[in-house]
């Protein structure tokens, strides 16, 4: 880990800040802060965080790469997943994307869309970094001029209810988490102290909430464990809830069921952190210059969903959504081009499929509403009783 690169000075500058203000806000809370909060600051602050400033962060020239990144099959699949929920739909019809990154995906999908003539009445994208939101802006505007003005930008969810298709790649990931350690069979918190000019983990007792969070985990955790939790999932599948009136979220991420998250051999908990390409697990290095996300608990992902009266409809790994929706005719199709590009789509395919790369790790949950149809992505392999 100590062989990351070394950041130019006025990145080191802009995290330096950051810093501060982590510092001053550990002061006003008494001495340490809730690692969420912490993880907030660090991703989110305004002007600073990992996503609002203007850093790359995406692709070869950034510090991680997402399946949207990876190639365009992965918005074309889901165009084809789309248009079989809008197909089963009556009225109006609108994609409601979560932090759409790059905007890669927002345009690989409308693309797909416009092609299969099933374009939505609107493309909503929802994001939280201003820096982020003018990537996007400026994408769709080169790429698909002739659709900007289907696609409205939202500081919050919409007022009205929506029918049609909520999307979120790589955003539960990024969604802060409280960590906590077994420690002589207690439950303590693990918030963020600075001392010696340093930042690092403090233990202190739960309290009442985060205990009884951590006990209805209910696995036998060893001595010593360590682990994540994302207490904000109901409150977030309330907001769905209240937007969706009809038809199909799908979350996609890398994550495992309840059991496998908090399995007993996995003592170090999930967090990981990306720095230009380089994965580690100290949330304390380069703060507001490298991405911080921990793994997602889709047991808990579908417990929440369902109670905001969602339907659990599919869940399997992104491999088989993929190939279920149209990946390997779509490679097929390539075969026609030119050697090159089908030496390149056919690497797409397997980065995106392969076990040992984005294939098994990722997984897809679909959760639906007023919605009856069985959804094509999972056709082929529905890992529902994993759940
Ligand atoms: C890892 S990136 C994934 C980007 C993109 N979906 C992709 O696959 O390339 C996480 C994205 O989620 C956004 N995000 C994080 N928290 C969010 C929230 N509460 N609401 C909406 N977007 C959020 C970030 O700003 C960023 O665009």
């Amino acid at each position: 880990m100590h062989s990351l690169p070394t950041p130019d000075p006025d990145a080191l500058k802009l995290s330096e800040a950051l810093q501060q203000k982590i510092r001053s806000a550990i002061r006003s809370e008494g001495g340490s802060l809730s690692f969420a909060r912490f993880m907030e600051m660090a991703l989110y602050e305004p002007g600073l965080g990992y996503y609002s400033a203007g850093l790359a962060k995406f692709g070869s020239e950034g510090d991680f790469i997402t399946a949207p990144e990876v190639s365009p099959f992965f918005g074309r699949c889901f165009a084809r997943q789309i248009k079989q929920v809008f197909d089963g739909l009556d009225g109006n019809k609108t994609i409601l994307e979560f932090g759409a990154g790059s905007g890669r995906l927002a345009c690989d999908i409308l693309r797909e869309l416009e092609a299969l003539n099933t374009l939505p009445d609107t493309y909503l994208i929802l994001e939280v970094s201003a820096d982020l939101r003018e990537r996007q802006q400026q994408l769709i505007a080169k790429e698909l001029p002739q659709l900007i003005g289907k696609i409205e930008w939202l500081d919050q969810l919409p007022e009205e209810k929506i029918s049609g298709v909520i999307l979120a790649n790589e955003v539960l990931d990024a969604l802060p988490v409280e960590r906590f350690q077994i420690t002589d069979h207690q439950i303590s918190e693990q918030r963020v102290a600075f001392e010696n000019d340093q930042f690092h983990f403090v233990s202190r007792e739960a309290l009442e909430p985060l205990k009884q969070a951590v006990e209805a985990i209910q696995r036998p955790l060893p001595d010593g464990y360590v682990s994540e939790i994302n207490r904000h999932l109901p409150a977030w599948f309330k907001g769905l809830s209240d937007t969706l009136g009809s038809g199909v979220i799908f979350c996609v991420d890398y994550g495992c069921s309840h059991n496998d998250y908090y399995h007993p051999d996995r003592i170090s908990g999930t967090l990981i952190c990306h720095y230009r390409h380089r994965a580690h697990d100290d949330p304390f290095v380069y703060i507001g210059l490298q991405d911080i996300s921990a793994s997602v608990n889709f047991t808990a992902v579908a417990e929440a969903a369902d109670q905001c009266e969602f339907e659990i409809e599919g869940y399997t790994t992104q491999a088989h959504f993929l190939m279920s929706c149209g990946l390997v005719e779509m490679l097929d199709i390539e075969q026609g081009k030119s050697t090159d590009q089908y030496l390149r789509a056919s690497q797409q395919v397997k980065t995106l499929t392969l076990p040992g790369e984005m294939g098994e790790r990722f997984k897809v949950i679909a959760l639906t509403k007023e919605f009856d149809e069985p959804l094509m992505g999972f056709e082929t392999n529905n890992l529902l009783e994993r759940l």
